[in-house]
Formats: structure tokens, C-alpha cells, sequence
């Protein structure tokens, strides 16, 4: 049984949480979150692995909570993830760091709870690493992120492995750095890094990293640098309308197809394969408008809820809950009440649909919260989870007075 259907999360009607809890709402089914994890964990179940889950995907602490006790390791890009891992009960030694920027701060951070590895972006970061690792007395694992030179071929803002973009070192670079790392005391290489782009849909970008990745890791091992994990990234995409990306089992069969040493650790950092389809946007309609030639229903979610369509012209499907409406079908814009043209959910859509119906807004658990801003003023939505039968407040709704409480007038 699919864990939610047009009108119920779940055993759970879409229909009594609204009343429950409000809207908009981010709903996520604990069980969705599972079975998404557990395919991957399944697929490698035979090597050596760890899923570090990305953070950034849904960072709300239920949701890292229900991974860290499946024993997931997480992959994090701040100190503020950190601290949510942390919090959630995950293990600092299954956490990788990534990211372009790393602040004094955040590594400090990282080497005191010891995390697993850093994955060292830039000759910089390696010098920072190493002179904070020095001042602590402490060892830093560190892989170094390669920047492949792969098209992923998917939208242009979460394409990261290509040469101009900011992300990682171009192989010649990487492989001097691993030499000057290798002999400074206080770090420790373990690793190989590299993530080409999210929502990949097809094979191929995968496997010709894959291959590149292989090969590094042989030429260093041949020059005496010996790494224990091969890290791959997240970025294998969902279904929003129409495409059909490779499952986890058909991605990790291909990757270990490829792999003829069967000790090497693979370390993978999936977000939104996992958080995705585990989460949906419950909103409710305002009102419909009518002009010229357009209908909009308006509803109470908007952009800053979910940014998603209007930052990348992603299509999430948009579901009525009610699917017995006598109302007209009509063919609908679903916008929010934030005053841009750029504030929609959904364009074009074929729905019956009435004043007050609720919608929810499909595969919306991962960068759905996570990208949501305050933007008009709008409080948060609230974030549930069902397990079984029952609904947990994971996020409480932010009150108006918690909107600008940390502001201050002049004097
Ligand atoms: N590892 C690293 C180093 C990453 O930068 C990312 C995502 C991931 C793993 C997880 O990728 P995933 O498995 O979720 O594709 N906001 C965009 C997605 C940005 C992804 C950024 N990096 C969106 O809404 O589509």
C-alpha cells in the first residue's frame, strides 16, 4: 500500500489533519522516510558502507531522528547541521563535512565531537584544516572533493560537477594535495570525494564518475596513498510528473558492477531519494479567480513555503484531497498570496476544485521546508509526522510574535 493516496497519509485523512494541526503543513510519513532508507541500506548490504543522508534535504531532527536509529550517517555542509545531528542522536564518527566554505568555527566544532571526515574542497581549506587540527591536538580525516568535469544533465543550479563550477578539485590539483596531506601530522586521508548534481535521472552521469572516481582511487593507492571510502554524493532523482529515475538498487548494482575491489568502503549521501516522496505540502484553497483567459486558485501555501517551482520550474503534481467534488474541471495556475508573479505552486492544471478544498503538493519532503523562508512576512508552516496512526507535531507553526522577536527598534 502506497504510504499516502489522494486522501489519506497513512491511515490518517489528509482532511482531519488540516483541522488538527492547520495549513499549510508539511506532512511526512515516518514509513515512507524508512523504506527510502532501507533501499539503499539493502543494496549495500553485502559491501562495505555508509549513507550519510544530506541534511540539507529535511533537516527538521524527527527526521534525523528516525535515520540515526536506522543507522544512518549524515552528510552536512554547517555547524547549525551539525548541531542538528547532534541533537537528533546521530553519531559525529558517520558524519561528513562538505561544503566550499567552512568557517574556524564550524571545523572546531566538527574536531571536538570527532566527525568522520572532512570532505577538503580547496589547498586552502586543507592549510585551515590542518593549523585548527594542530592548535586542538586532534587528527582530521579528511577526503578531497573532486570536481570531475561531468555534465549531470540536470537543471544548472544543481549541476556541481562540471569544471566551472565552484565545487571541488580538478583530479591534477587533487592528486599533488593528497601528497602535501599526506604528510602533514595532523591530518589523516581516508577518503575520496565527489558529488556531480541532484536529480539526476538517468545512469550514465553516475557510472562515467563512478569510473574516474575508480581510477583515482587505483593511481593513488599505486602512489602509496592507501584510502579506506570512496564517496560518491547524493543526487539520484525522484519522480515529480513524468520522469523515471533509476531505482536505488538499479544505481547501487551499477556502481558495484564496476567495482573490482570489494573492500573499498562506498559512502553515498543521499537527500532527496530518501526525503522526498516521504513528505507532501498540505494546503488549502483560498479562493479561485477568474481573468481574461486564466483561472488561478490561490491558496495558502506559497513560495516561501516551497520555492521549488519558482527557483527551477520544477512541476510537483498537485493532488485535490477531496475526489468526489461536483465542481467544473477547470484548468488552473495554483498560486500563493505573496505578491509576485513568481509566487506558484503548480501551473496549468486540470483540477475540479471549490473555495476551501484541500491540495496536497506531491514529493515535497525534501528541499521543501529546508528552503522555506519568511518572505511577506509568512510565519513557517508547521511540520507533522505520521507513524501509523498517530500524528506528531515535529515543528510547531511559528507564532507571529517569534516572526520578528529577535528584531530591535533604534533607541
Ligand atoms: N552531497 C552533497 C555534497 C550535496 O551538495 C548534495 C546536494 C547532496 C549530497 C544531496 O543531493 P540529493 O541526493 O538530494 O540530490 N535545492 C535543490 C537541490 C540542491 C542540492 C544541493 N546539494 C532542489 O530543490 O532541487
Amino acid at each position: 500500500m502506497p504510504h499516502f493516496s489522494d486522501t489519506h497519509v497513512e491511515s490518517l485523512p489528509f482532511a482531519e489533519l488540516a483541522e488538527r494541526f492547520g495549513t499549510p503543513l508539511y506532512v511526512y510519513s515516518r514509513a515512507a522516510l524508512t523504506q527510502h532508507f532501507l533501499a539503499f541500506q539493502q543494496a549495500l548490504s553485502h559491501r562495505p558502507h555508509q549513507i550519510c543522508y544530506a541534511v540539507k534535504a529535511n533537516a527538521n531532527i524527527a527526521v534525523l531522528n528516525v535515520l540515526a536509529r536506522l543507522g544512518a550517517g549524515f552528510d552536512i555542509v554547517s555547524r547549525g547541521e551539525l548541531e542538528r545531528v547532534l541533537a537528533a542522536g546521530g553519531m559525529p564518527e558517520k558524519v561528513v563535512f562538505s561544503g566550499v566554505g567552512k568557517l574556524d568555527h564550524e571545523i572546531e566544532r566538527a574536531l571536538a565531537v570527532g566527525i568522520g571526515c572532512f570532505n577538503v574542497e580547496s589547498a586552502f581549506e586543507l592549510t585551515q584544516l590542518n593549523s585548527i587540527a594542530t592548535g586542538m591536538q586532534k587528527t582530521a580525516n579528511i577526503a578531497i572533493r573532486i570536481n570531475p568535469d561531468i555534465d549531470a544533465q540536470t537543471h544548472p543550479y544543481i549541476s556541481t560537477g562540471l569544471k566551472e563550477n565552484k565545487f571541488g578539485i580538478p583530479w591534477r590539483e587533487a592528486f599533488a594535495l593528497y601528497e602535501k596531506a599526506s604528510r602533514m601530522p595532523n591530518i589523516n586521508t581516508v577518503g575520496l570525494a565527489c558529488h556531480i548534481g541532484s536529480q539526476l535521472t538517468q545512469l550514465a552521469p553516475f557510472i562515467e564518475t563512478f569510473d574516474q572516481m575508480y581510477t583515482y582511487y587505483l593511481a593513488l593507492k599505486n602512489a602509496g596513498i592507501l584510502l579506506k571510502h570512496i564517496d560518491l554524493g547524493g543526487g539520484l532523482g525522484v519522480c515529480y510528473q513524468q520522469e523515471i529515475p533509476p531505482t536505488p538498487q538499479a544505481y547501487v548494482a551499477a556502481l558495484l558492477a564496476r567495482m573490482t575491489d570489494p573492500s573499498v568502503e562506498i559512502l553515498i549521501s543521499p537527500g532527496r531519494a530518501i526525503a522526498a516522496n516521504a513528505g507532501v505540502l498540505l494546503t488549502r484553497v483560498i479562493h479561485l479567480k477568474q481573468v481574461a483567459d486564466k483561472n488561478f486558485a490561490v491558496v495558502d501555501a506559497a513560495m516561501n513555503d516551497l520555492i521549488r517551482p519558482a527557483l527551477y520550474q520544477i512541476e510537483h503534481a498537485i493532488v485535490p484531497v477531496n475526489t468526489q467534488s461536483n465542481a467544473p474541471k477547470r484548468r488552473y495556475d495554483i498560486v500563493g498570496p505573496i505578491c509576485e508573479t513568481g509566487d506558484f505552486l503548480g501551473k496549468n492544471r486540470d483540477l475540479a476544485l471549490e473555495p476551501g478544498d484541500l491540495l496536497t503538493i506531491r514529493a515535497a519532503g525534501a528541499y521543501g521546508f529546508s528552503m522555506s523562508s519568511h518572505y511577506n512576512s509568512r510565519p513557517s508552516a508547521a511540520e507533522i509526522m505520521v507513524d501509523q496512526a498517530q500524528a506528531y507535531v515535529v515543528r510547531d507553526r511559528e507564532t507571529l510574535a517569534s516572526l520578528f522577536a529577535g528584531e530591535h527598534c533604534l533607541p
